[in-house]
């Protein structure tokens, strides 16, 4: 192909927590998205960080490297280098920040650091079938890490209207989970059971935080003691019960989500609603949202490769700073916090 001046290939890399993911972009659209996943946590029931970091430097390179290769594209015609800086854990971070930064430098390309959070929602505006929301949006970021609700007024201007208080939704799945003595990460096995289940056999507790806020920990903690209480007169309850109790569970989890979203989306007076982060792959989560379309809201859900972490969402991200030229120094440095 002959290169023009509007043709930009970006290299992105992404490391924040688990996953080590290269990915090619030309222009809005994706040539190659490579994720690698860590399976060593999974015998821990959660990310264990100094692991993670092992394992970023051991897939950095053959990530990187087959994410050219499937792209077809040589380091000769990357635009520029972008890269998560944050938020994550900063060893997982560091590991991805410095291979961009030493790639940058010796190609004399631009680096562009990017925050994890708004890659997360600038996943809708990668090239595909859907088209794109309109703005301003809302758009719901649920993942293992972040519980955000945002309003989007451009691609790179966001507003957090609130956020969770303390556990994130996918952790509230993870850890309800583990109490079921089900394997890391357990919000796809809980969607799994929960689809054979009554989801008004149990009734959990649902927070009502001030404003747009979230809280998780108190279901996460009546979860606990329910199970608990239950086990001790049944030993074989979680057993028997399973698919009832992931389906109440889930209920709940949704419906506290999707009841700020709404309280917000009214007081707003915005139509467009979206979801991004890894929870949206949560079946009962995208079928309610889905049903809102029934009453005049415009829905948008990622394709759910771009949900959970994955490159291309930091290469669209970057794509977007490349055209307003801002890039990063060489001597930038990850941050474990970095707000949206
Ligand atoms: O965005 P993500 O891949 O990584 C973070 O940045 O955290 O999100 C991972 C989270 C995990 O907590 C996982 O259990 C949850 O997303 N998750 C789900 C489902 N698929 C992934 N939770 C509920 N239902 C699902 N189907
Ligand atoms: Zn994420």
């Amino acid at each position: 192909m002959i290169k023009t001046e509007n043709d930009i290939f970006i290299l992105a890399i992404e490391s924040s927590c688990d996953d080590t993911s290269g990915a090619v972009l030309h222009n809005r659209a994706v040539l190659s998205n490579v994720v690698a996943n860590q399976e060593i946590h999974k015998q821990y029931g959660g990310v264990v960080p100094e692991l993670a970091g092992r394992d970023h430097q051991k897939n950095i390179l053959p990530v990187v490297d087959a994410a050219l290769k499937k792209a077809n594209v040589d380091l000769t015609q990357i635009n520029a280098i972008a890269f998560t800086r944050g938020p994550g854990l900063l060893g997982s971070l560091l590991v991805g920040a410095s291979f961009a930064k030493s790639l940058a430098q010796s190609l004399g390309v631009p680096l562009i650091e990017v925050n994890h959070m708004q890659a997360h929602v600038l996943a809708h505006f990668i090239e595909g079938k859907n088209g794109d929301p309109g703005f301003p949006f809302l758009c719901l970021t649920v993942s293992g890490g972040h519980t955000q609700l945002i309003k989007v007024n451009d691609h790179l201007s966001f507003e957090l209207l609130g956020e969770t208080l303390d556990d994130a939704a996918g952790e509230a799945y993870d850890k309800a989970a583990k109490i079921l003595g089900l394997p890391y990460p357990g919000g796809p096995l809980i969607d799994k059971f929960a689809k054979e289940g009554n989801p008004q056999a149990y009734k959990f507790p649902i927070s009502n935080m001030p404003g747009f806020s979230y809280s998780f920990s108190g279901i996460k903690t009546a979860f606990l003691y329910f199970i608990q209480n239950e086990t001790k007169k049944d030993p074989g309850f979680v057993e028997k019960n399973k698919a009832d109790i992931c389906a109440s569970y889930q209920l709940s989890i949704t419906e506290m989500l999707l009841k700020k979203l709404r309280q917000a989306a009214q007081q707003q007076g915005i139509k467009t609603l979206a979801l991004a982060g890894g929870v949206s792959a949560n079946s009962l989560l995208r079928k309610s949202l889905t049903d809102m379309e029934k009453e005049g809201f415009r829905v948008f859900i990622p394709p759910f490769e771009y949900c959970t972490d994955n490159a291309a969402m930091i290469g669209i991200a970057g794509y977007f700073k490349y055209l307003k030229k801002d890039f990063a120094d060489l001597n930038i440095t990850p941050t474990a916090q970095y707000s949206l």
